[in-house]
């Protein structure tokens, strides 16, 4: 078996560095697109066998250390309650907006199993299937990104609404964010139990806060379903199970998300990677950052960028290769291939 990523993301001593890329299934892919013809997305992701299936495609076709789950952060938001709908070109659309307490007080704290089963048994196909090859990594959005689709009703430019919320009306928002960290919590719990051997939380639009707010509005909800899971994970002694903290635009937040407990810390590409280390306090595991946009640039120049920031990487106590932010739905697939075994030969394979 490969355990190569999980082995980085514990700071063992590891053969070469491991890579996966964000959002690596998906429509860059000739072989996801030949699906999607069939299905639409969310049909996608609520159809085990399909799912896993997509899953697998860049495992087979990019030679990466890990699978990630195909589904998405807004599945257990509709399992709350909201309708969720994809748009071409506008992309997703949840409504209603979660405005008041009244809007608020429809949704529930979903039950992992009875809402969201078609994800739980996606994995339990994918385990079987990926037989040891490569670990399946889990996910959710963290509470804060997930209720900014709520709040805002999709994707949003200045996230006004939600900061509305949060400085005229604080009481409701800590009311959405309970309600939406209990439900990641178990949503996470059950796809571990299901056979998922890491877990990414995504926080996209971390940036958007100040460190002050960052830290106020954003960061108990992480540490909470951290803590939660080490716990359990500990009255189960079901061992081990790495917990990677994504955030966008990570810069100014550094000092503040060291204390949230997790093992591994996704850096986006607009710091450098030894000054995110240090930042983090020097004694961390990091995952990036190369910009995805740097996959259209010609072999050599994608080669000099994967040696930069391995050489960064040098000083921290783990590294999993990744980009800083998910792949671009026009990348050429085969940068993507060489960028997995440029990163696998630089790095000592
Ligand atoms: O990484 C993987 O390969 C696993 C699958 C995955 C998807 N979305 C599939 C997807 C993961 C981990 C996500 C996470 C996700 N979803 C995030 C956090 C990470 C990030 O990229 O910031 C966010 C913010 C979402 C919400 C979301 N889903 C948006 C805004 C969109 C529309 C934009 C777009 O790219 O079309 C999606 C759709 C989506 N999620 C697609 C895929 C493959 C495209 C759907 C299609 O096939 O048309």
């Amino acid at each position: 078996m490969n355990d190569i990523f999980l082995k980085a993301c514990r700071g063992e001593a590891v053969p070469y560095t491991p890579v996966w890329i964000m959002r690596q299934a998906g429509r860059y892919l000739e072989q996801y697109q030949a699906v999607r013809r069939k299905v639409d997305f969310l049909a996608l992701c609520k159809t085990p066998e399909l799912a896993a299936e997509v899953t697998i495609q860049p495992v087979d076709i990019l030679g990466v250390d890990a699978a990630i789950l195909f589904s998405d952060i807004l599945i257990p938001v509709e399992a709350m309650g909201m309708e969720l709908e994809f748009i071409d070109g506008r992309g997703p659309v949840l409504s209603p907006p979660v405005r008041d307490e009244d809007s608020l007080n429809r949704l529930s704290v979903a039950d992992p199993g009875e809402k969201t089963g078609f994800v739980m048994q996606t994995i339990r196909i994918l385990r079987k299937e990926l037989e040891g090859r490569v670990p399946l990594i889990g996910f959710s959005g963290a509470p804060f990104t997930t209720a900014t689709y709520m709040i805002e009703g999709g994707t949003s430019k200045n996230f006004l609404n939600t900061k509305k919320m949060i400085f005229r009306s604080p009481g409701l928002y800590a009311a959405l964010m309970e309600k939406v960290t209990r439900t990641l919590t178990a949503y996470l719990k059950a796809q571990i139990e299901a056979g998922a051997q890491a877990v990414q939380l995504f926080d996209t639009w971390g940036g958007i806060f100040s460190p002050a707010d960052f830290r106020e509005y954003a960061l108990p909800y992480v540490t909470g379903i951290i803590g939660e899971l080490r716990d359990w994970l500990e009255s189960r002694n079901s061992g081990h199970v790495p917990v990677i903290y994504y955030v966008g635009e990570t810069g100014g937040l550094l000092e503040e998300i060291r204390s949230c407990g997790a093992d591994v810390y996704g850096i986006d590409w607009r710091i450098n990677l030894d000054d995110a280390v240090k930042r983090l306090g020097g004694d961390a595991v990091v995952q990036g950052n190369l910009d995805p946009a740097a996959l259209f640039l010609p072999r050599h120049g994608i080669e000099e960028r994967v040696k930069d920031i391995l050489g960064r990487a040098s000083s921290a106590r783990g590294h999993i290769f990744n980009l800083g932010h998910g792949v671009l739905p026009e990348t050429p697939p085969e940068n993507v291939v060489a960028l997995v075994e440029t990163v696998h030969h630089l790095s000592g394979k």
